[in-house]
């Protein structure tokens, strides 16, 4: 059903999220003028900062606002010394809280590095893969594993003594995860950069974990009967984290459990430029929420100065997603558009932030994403797609 207006809820948060979500929603409208679908845009607050002056999470009816929206594009929650009574971080509702309850199980985060960005690996700004190498696309579970509200601790006497976390699997849980990122590589015919095979690697600790054993023979079921032309490969989460570096070419699509899957997209941002370029999705059957991963980076709160572009890969997967969920292809249009629009500012290198060794602010990076996709074309398909879907 295509809806030609769509409702989007804009959660700024902290830090520096609401400076990002600027951007976001700047480089949104110019893509709208003259164009047919309609995004109607609403600012929902919330998050630490608001907590601490509210004593609340979310502002008034925000929470329900943002579970009725079509798609949410979330900027960071988090901010020092702010946390909530059960001790998790303030801002915890709008993001693990929208994962939960909104049941957005996939945690989908491409990672590609474009032309003309650079590596910080020590103090040096420096090519170190070749953007041609690094293609892949990480699938995270989202909604159990370590992350399962399945904690407990045993206090005798107000001493705590013991402390538990959970670690829960589940056959359906790990089937709708698996069977995502098989269909990504279904539908990315490209494959891996080493050698065009399409590919999908399940990350895991199944030499030790029981947990693991049963997600790897769910992924090995699930392979073998729906997905028989795309290759099963496998990689114990130790091992992966050094292949990722070594050969991150032999990647096309990962799948992993909720923690190991946190802890390898953050490693995998290193090779797209750093969590500046890292922007990832949260999806469910109906709806999803959008967010570049770097955090609220209270450091940098309020100077204009972090990289948006991870939030303009957010808002692209948000188009891409409503777009194949709506069968809209306008929609898919103004994804492509945005592609093309960041791929160009970034090979021309006018609008790299401090953290790649440039001196641009903040809202000029985004006043030249503007621009560039003002005077636009869709990039050429599939590639723009593949990244998104
Ligand atoms: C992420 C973040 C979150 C997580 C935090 C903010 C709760 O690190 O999206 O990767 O741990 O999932
Ligand atoms: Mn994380």
């Amino acid at each position: 059903m295509t809806k030609g207006a769509y409702d989007v809820v804009l959660l700024p948060g902290d830090g520096t999220g609401p400076e990002v979500v600027h951007e976001g929603r700047k480089v949104l409208e110019a893509l709208m003028e003259n164009s047919s679908p309609r995004l109607h845009l609403t600012e929902v607050q919330g998050g630490a900062q608001y907590y601490q002056k509210h004593g609340s999470e979310w502002e008034p009816g925000g929470r329900e606002r943002a579970t009725k929206a079509d798609a949410i594009l979330l900027g960071a929650v988090g901010w020092p010394g702010v946390s909530l009574p059960d001790g998790n971080i303030a801002g915890h509702g709008l993001v693990l809280g929208m994962r939960f309850g909104l049941d957005l199980y996939a945690n989908v985060r491409p990672c590609k590095l474009h032309a003309g960005v650079l590596h910080r690996i020590g103090k040096e700004f420096k090519q170190v893969w070749r953007p041609e190498n690094v293609d892949m696309t990480i699938f995270r579970e989202n909604t159990e594993g370590l992350y399962s509200p399945a904690h407990g601790e045993l206090s005798r006497g107000g001493a705590t003594e013991v402390v538990l976390d959970t670690r829960i699997i589940t056959q359906k849980g790990s089937e709708r995860i698996i069977r995502r990122a098989f269909e990504k590589a279904r539908a990315t015919p490209k494959g891996a950069p080493e050698d065009g095979v399409r590919r999908v690697t399940c990350i895991d600790k199944s030499n030790v974990l029981k947990g693991c054993q049963f997600f790897r023979a769910t992924f090995d079921r699930i392979g073998r009967e729906e997905f028989p032309e795309i290759e099963r490969d496998y990689a114990y989460v130790d091992a992966f984290t050094q292949w990722l570096i070594r050969q991150p070419e032999h990647y096309h699509v990962a799948v992993a459990t909720n923690m190991m899957g946190d802890i390898v997209t953050d490693l995998a941002a290193a090779l797209q430029g750093g969590m500046g370029f890292a922007a990832g999705g949260n999806i469910g059957d109906e709806h999803a929420m959008f967010e570049p991963v770097h955090g609220s980076a209270p450091k940098y709160a309020g100077k204009n100065q972090v990289n948006p572009f991870a939030t303009f890969e957010a808002v692209a997967m948000m188009l891409g997603w409503l777009g194949d969920r709506y069968h809209d292809p306008s929609l898919l249009e103004l994804e492509g558009r945005l592609h093309a629009a960041i791929e160009r500012v970034l090979a021309e290198g006018t609008a790299m932030t401090y953290d790649q060794g440039g001196n641009v602010t903040t809202s000029q990076a985004g006043d030249r994403v503007a621009e560039a996709v003002r005077s636009s074309k869709p990039a050429a398909s599939p590639s723009a797609r593949e990244v998104a879907a």
